[in-house]
């Protein structure tokens, strides 16, 4: 992969906007999608995500002070290390259960911060690595609490599609990232980037790039 074509696509993504926004706290999605619509194949990203992709997914991730994640992305994908050889932001992770494997990647010793956001319903899993929990009967009182007593102010929120309409919902989004995938998936089991039955909501591009067939775009929710 060349780092030349992420930093053009990095430029086309933020030369409206600098990312993290001047202008405050924000939460911003960030996903990838096939041409019709869906964010996994077979229960993974790994087959719709690239090279390009995963440089800006990077440089979010390195611009975030939270990387905030629901719990059945987290069982898929495993999430260990966010960044190798850089400081890594806190993990945020979101849920109800709490039923992690033991040997669950993130629950290893992985260098960043754990935070699980969660409603008090179930034990805390356990784990080699420091772990902070924040108990709340809303997302949006579990993220006051990460912004307060963590010193967040950049969230990026990874997924999956029922953790964005829980955000969506509760009117936290404040921008989304969204590559396009040159895949069709033909898969309706298959999740997009939001459930739910939410009102339409329009969105005003704010940066875009195209690299090796991918389309990468950033939206303002103008929330
Ligand atoms: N293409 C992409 O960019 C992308 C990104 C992320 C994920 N994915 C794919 O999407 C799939 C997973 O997405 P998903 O929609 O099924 O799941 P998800 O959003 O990752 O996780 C859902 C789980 O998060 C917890 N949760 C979500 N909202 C909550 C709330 N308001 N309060 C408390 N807990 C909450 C619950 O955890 P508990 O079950 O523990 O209670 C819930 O079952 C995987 O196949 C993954 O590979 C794709």
């Amino acid at each position: 992969m060349s780092e030349d074509a992420v930093d053009r696509a990095w430029a086309g993504l933020t030369a409206q906007r600098p990312f993290p926004p001047p202008d405050g706290p924000c939460i911003a999605l960030n996903m990838v999608m096939s041409v019709d619509g869906r964010t996994a194949i077979d229960g993974r990203v790994g087959a719709l995500t690239g090279p390009i992709d995963q440089g800006i997914l990077r440089r979010l991730r390195a611009s975030a002070d939270a990387v905030l994640v629901g719990a059945s992305t987290v069982r898929a994908e495993g999430y260990g290390a966010l960044l190798r050889d850089a400081e890594q932001p806190l993990l945020a992770v979101v849920s109800r259960s709490l039923a992690f494997a033991p040997d669950a990647p993130f629950l290893q010793d992985t260098g960043s911060p754990l935070v699980l956001l969660t409603t008090g319903e179930h034990e805390l899993p356990d784990t080699p690595r420091e772990l902070h929990s924040i108990v709340a009967g809303t997302l949006a009182g579990a993220i006051d609490i990460l912004r307060a007593e963590h010193g967040v102010r950049t969230i990026v929120c990874e997924g999956g599609a029922s953790l964005a309409s829980s955000l969506f919902d509760q009117g936290l989004v404040d921008e989304v990232f969204v590559t396009l995938s040159p895949v069709l998936v033909h898969d309706d089991d298959q999740p997009t980037i939001a459930r739910g039955e939410g009102a339409v909501q329009s969105l005003t591009l704010i940066g875009h790039a195209a690299e090796a067939s991918f389309v990468f775009n950033r939206y303002d929710v103008g929330r």
